[in-house]
Formats: structure tokens, sequence, C-alpha cells
């Protein structure tokens, strides 16, 4: 039995996460796959019924299971309550280790007309940024007075060699490249970063490893894309940078993400927010919520299921059956509906 917990949590991330839990479903039963089920109060919803974002019961429930699968949490409903549906968020990730954020964009054949960037340049775009998550300039001592203000940004070892180890083996799965993004020219944290990356590579051998610089990384995103096939980099950089990705395909509707750490359990959500200007319309894009739970079952140890489902996403996607955002028609429900049926046809 494999235990997924979803966290639907806020505005419309009980739609999307449920046209990925029914998708999930549709593979489980077909395929044996004996995947359970459980749904979680989170965020603002969790607030309302409990009054905290992330109950007891919700933590025991994700410390629990093998995956997770969230929807968004937030919105104006919560704007003066005394709890923030966001704290949820901050003490799932820090309850699970989680140290490691994959968030992964790729053009798919057909789409590049919906990149704001021209179509000739990102054809066939395919990246994965493994972004450190707990480490760095955020998580640093501070100091702040009137004249003069400080953020420590370091790194440890071992924080560099455990997230090395999540991208190595992402390059792995993938295309074996894998880019180390730093500024190792002025930041010492940065030579560090070399001297590590550089040693776990070793023990990859397949994977062909280069090193850029964040500035240069930032235009080569846009300029050439192809030339990236996972990037490696800390927490700062990452952020950035991985914003910088989600606008290349065109919707951030479309893009998943993976949270993973030092429990068994990883975190895997959309990576847009509550968008409560549109929730209950089904009019959302549930394409980033159904490649998340794509990349949960990779998680699991269901690769072959996790390959069928994006590819039928794609079948999707490619055929011109697409949500309000990207200038379609579907509905939330009809486009989940059109993805089980490729499902089927791909089964
Ligand atoms: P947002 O991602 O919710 O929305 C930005 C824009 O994209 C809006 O125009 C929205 O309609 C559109 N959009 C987002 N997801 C879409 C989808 N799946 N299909 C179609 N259109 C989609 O970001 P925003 O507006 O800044 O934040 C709204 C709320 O969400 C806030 O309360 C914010 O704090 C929260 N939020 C939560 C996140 C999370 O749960 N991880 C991440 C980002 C924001
Ligand atoms: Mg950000």
């Amino acid at each position: 039995m494999t235990r997924i917990v979803l966290l639907p949590g806020d505005g419309i991330g009980p739609e999307v996460t449920e046209q990925a839990r029914l998708c999930l479903a549709y593979l489980s039963e077909r395929r044996e796959l004996n995947l359970s089920f459980e749904t979680h109060d989170f965020g603002g919803a969790a607030i309302d019924r409990h009054g905290e974002p992330l109950p007891e019961a919700t933590l025991a429930a994700c410390r629990a299971a093998d995956g997770i699968l969230l929807g968004a949490v937030g919105g104006p409903d919560w704007d003066d309550a005394p709890a923030r549906p966001e704290a949820g968020l901050l003490g799932l990730r820090a309850a699970l280790g989680l140290f490691a954020n994959l968030r992964p964009a790729r053009v798919i054949a057909g789409l590049e007309h919906l990149s704001p960037i021209r179509g000739d340049l990102v054809r066939g775009a395919d990246i994965l940024i493994v972004r450190e998550l707990t480490g760095g300039a955020y998580f640093g001592t501070k100091t702040i007075d009137a004249e003069r203000a400080s953020d420590e940004f370091a790194y440890t070892r071992e924080e560099i060699e455990r997230v090395a180890h999540v991208a190595f083996a992402a390059a792995r799965r993938r295309a074996n490249r894998l880019t180390l993004v730093d500024k190792a020219n002025v930041l010492a944290t940065s030579r560090l970063w070399r001297q590590v990356v550089g040693e776990i590579a070793l023990g990859y051998p397949e994977v062909a490893v280069e090193y850029v610089y964040v500035d240069a990384a930032a235009m080569a995103l846009i300029t050439n894309p192809r030339r990236f096939d996972v990037i490696l980099t800390e927490n700062m950089f990452g952020d950035i940078l991985s914003d910088e990705l989600a606008v290349i395909p065109g919707s951030i509707g479309l893009l998943a993400s993976a949270s993973t750490g030092t429990e068994r359990a990883a975190l895997f959500e959309p990576i847009h927010g509550s968008a409560p200007e549109i929730a209950g319309m089904d009019v959302a894009n549930p394409a980033g919520a159904i490649a998340s739970a794509a990349m949960l079952l990779d998680h699991v140890g269901q690769s072959e299921m996790a390959f069928l489902l994006r590819g039928a996403l794609d079948d999707v996607l490619s055929s011109g059956t697409l949500t309000a955002d990207l200038g379609g028609g579907a509905s939330c429900s009809e486009f989940g509906e059109a993805v089980r049926t490729r499902i089927d046809a791909r089964l």
C-alpha cells in the first residue's frame, strides 16, 4: 500500500488536486498500484475549521505518508486572520526537513507559440532546477541597525552534498547533464559548492558537469534554454532562476514541483497559488497539479506510470485541448477527463 495524503488547501487548490487524484486513482485501479488516498485540512481551510493552518492530525498523516499532494494555500479571506495559511507551508517544510526543491519546465511540442520567448529558441527546452531550500542567505544570522544590515550567507559541506546527490540522481534519469550555477568568482560559498560538487561528480561518471556563473545562466535561460538539462544551485539563486524558468512554457498553470527531504514523505505541488479570482469556476488549469502527481509517482517507485501520465498530459496539450489560461475553452474537469482518456489509450 502506498499512502498518499492530499492537502487540497484553498482557492483553486481543491479543483486541481481533485483532477490529479482522479488521474492517480485511474492508474491505480487499472494497474493495481494499490495507492490509498486520504484528504486533510490545510492552509486557510484548516484555519477556518481548527484555528491553525497545520493541525496536528494533518502533520501526523503527512509524516506517515509516502507522498503528499498539495493544491495551494492562501487568499484574501485570511488576510486579517490571526494565523496565516502560508505558515502551514513553512511548518510542513520544516517538519519534513525538505532541503531540495525540484522545479521542472518543458516546452511541449506544438505549444512553442505560448512562450513569451521566440519559438525557435524554446523549442524542445526541458530543464529541471534543483534548488537548495534550507541554507544560504535566507537562513543565516541577520543583523540590522539604522546604519548597517547583514545577512550571513553560509553553507556546510553536508548541506551541499545532500542536495547535490538529489541533482545527480535526477540527471541520471534525464539527459545526464548537470550545470552548477554559482558565483564562484566572488563568493566563498560558491567555491565550496564547486569543490564538493566536483567530488560528488566522481560517483556519477556518466553525468557531464559544467559550471556557469548565475548572471550568465540568467541570460542563457532566455537565449539558449536547450543548453541546460539539470541546473543545481543554492537557495537564493534558485529562487530567482526558478521563477525565470517558470515563464518560459507560457502559463504557471502548467508547472509542477517537488520538495524532498530527510523523511520518507516528499511534497508535490503545482507552483501556482490559490488564484482566488477564478476559484470554484472549474476553469483553472490542472496540468501543473497532474504533472506534480507524475513526480509523486516517480518518488514512490512507479516511474513507468509517471512516464505514462506525463505522456498522456503531453498528448492532451499537444492536441490543443487547453484551459482558458492558454487561450483554450476546456474546463478544469474536461481537461482532467481528457488526460484520463489518453491514459487509457496509452495503457
Ligand atoms: P497565483 O499563482 O494564485 O495567480 C497568479 C495568476 O495566475 C492569476 O492571474 C491566476 O488566475 C493565474 N493562475 C494561477 N494558477 C492558475 C491555474 N492553475 N490555472 C489558470 N490560471 C492560473 O498567485 P497570486 O495571485 O500572487 O496569489 C494568490 C494567492 O495564492 C495568495 O494568497 C498567495 O499568497 C497564494 N500563493 C500560494 C502559493 C502556494 O500555495 N504554494 C504560491 C503562490 C501564491
Ligand atoms: Mg519565488
